[in-house]
């Protein structure tokens, strides 16, 4: 049931905040200051034998992996790769017994991440999947795994469940960073940047109608760039696959500095970049990249969560999003890149909830 929503991907994206908080209850262990699952079944003692880590998915569950890469090696120290299903399943790459794999799926169904990990499972590898649906196919052949609680997604493009795949990565992270060298000081500090996270999520949300003019300002282009860097590398990526699948608006992601390695020559007066600037270390960063764009006399979106004078002496529009710890960054940048795909798409008159093309779940390979 929609309730007072038009569509279900805008009462998804609103439901974020609860969803978030779903996705923890009973997950953050204060005594230890690290997080506990129910379903890895896996000790703590197997988990530090853990060398290497490989995670695989497709779409948005895919990009939801990038962002776990980052919190993993940041967090835990532990070397991620990152594949599609639909290349790892027919790749033969090789595998240590200190390997493990993680499919990252919200239906639990999709053909090729089903497919990559009955192969790791049949190499005799340990799987783990983090899954949204209860009882799907992943959820039951891999060998331990988390559920994120975030509530049935009906709208064809994930929202709720990307920035619960992000969450759940972070606490496994943590996990796995607390069975390594993460302090009890270390781990208590990320426990409250995590119960202080739907709160500034909420805050995000706010951003709405700013996003909605902004959506009038650009809803004729033809063409979107999206561009961060680090942990917001994967959320432009996102950004991107969002516009494209709902409001068919052709959109490309990419790490902010990879622009002049080729994507640049794109950049003209009716071509619109998005650009994620975070506060910390890669605002400068950022920043010097925007200019490279600016100069070129591309118009600039920036959405960030630093000094906004400096952002907007360069920006044509700028979006604030609260500053957060960097490792949650992708959760709280999200949500104006899905507002802004969301209101694009209803000004094309497309069909946000079921766009062309599509289907909810992808049971062929
Ligand atoms: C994009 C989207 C798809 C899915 C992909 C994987 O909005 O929904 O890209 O993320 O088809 O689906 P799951 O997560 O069910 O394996």
């Amino acid at each position: 049931d929609k309730g007072e929503y038009p569509h279900f991907m805008l009462k998804e994206i609103y439901e974020q905040p609860e969803a978030l908080t779903n996705a923890m209850r009973g997950r953050l262990h204060e005594a230890d200051a690290t997080a506990h699952f129910g379903g890895l079944n896996l000790t703590a003692a197997q988990l530090r034998q853990v060398e290497r880590i490989i995670i695989t998915g497709c779409g948005t569950s895919y990009y939801a992996g990038l962002v776990g890469e980052y919190l993993i090696e940041d967090l835990a120290r532990l070397p991620v790769e990152v594949e599609y299903a639909s290349e790892l399943r027919y790749r033969h790459p090789p595998i240590d017994p200190q390997t493990i794999l993680l499919a990252i799926t919200q239906s639990g169904e999709t053909a090729d991440t089903l497919a990559a990990l009955r192969e790791a499972n049949r190499r005799g590898q340990t799987t783990l999947a983090i899954c949204n649906v209860v009882g799907s196919s992943i959820a039951r052949e891999a060998h331990g795994g988390v559920y994120l609680h975030a509530g049935p997604e009906i709208g064809v493009a994930s929202t709720k469940a990307f920035t619960a795949q992000c969450l759940v990565l972070t606490l496994l992270a943590l996990y796995l960073g607390r069975l390594r060298h993460l302090s009890v000081s270390q781990g208590q500090r990320i426990l409250r940047e995590l119960q202080a996270l739907p709160e500034a999520v909420r805050q995000a949300l706010q951003c709405h109608d700013s996003v909605k003019t902004l959506a009038e300002k650009y809803s004729h282009a033809t063409n979107m760039l999206y561009l961060g860097r680090q942990y917001l590398y994967p959320v432009a990526l996102e950004g991107a696959l969002k516009l494209k699948e709902i409001s068919y608006i052709h959109a490309e992601g990419y790490p902010a500095a990879e622009m002049k390695h080729g994507p640049i020559a794109l950049v003209d007066e009716q071509t619109p970049s998005v650009f994620l600037v975070p506060s910390g270390p890669v605002f400068d960063k950022v920043l010097a990249n925007m200019q490279e764009i600016k100069a070129r006399g591309g118009p600039i979106i920036a959405i960030t969560s630093g000094n906004e004078a400096e952002v907007a002496a360069i920006a044509d529009d700028v979006i604030a999003v609260p500053a957060v710890a960097e490792y949650l960054q992708p959760i709280v940048t999200v949500i104006p890149l899905q507002l802004l795909a969301y209101e694009m798409a209803l000004l094309r008159g497309c069909d946000v909830d079921r766009p062309r093309n599509l289907a909810k779940s992808v049971t062929v390979e």
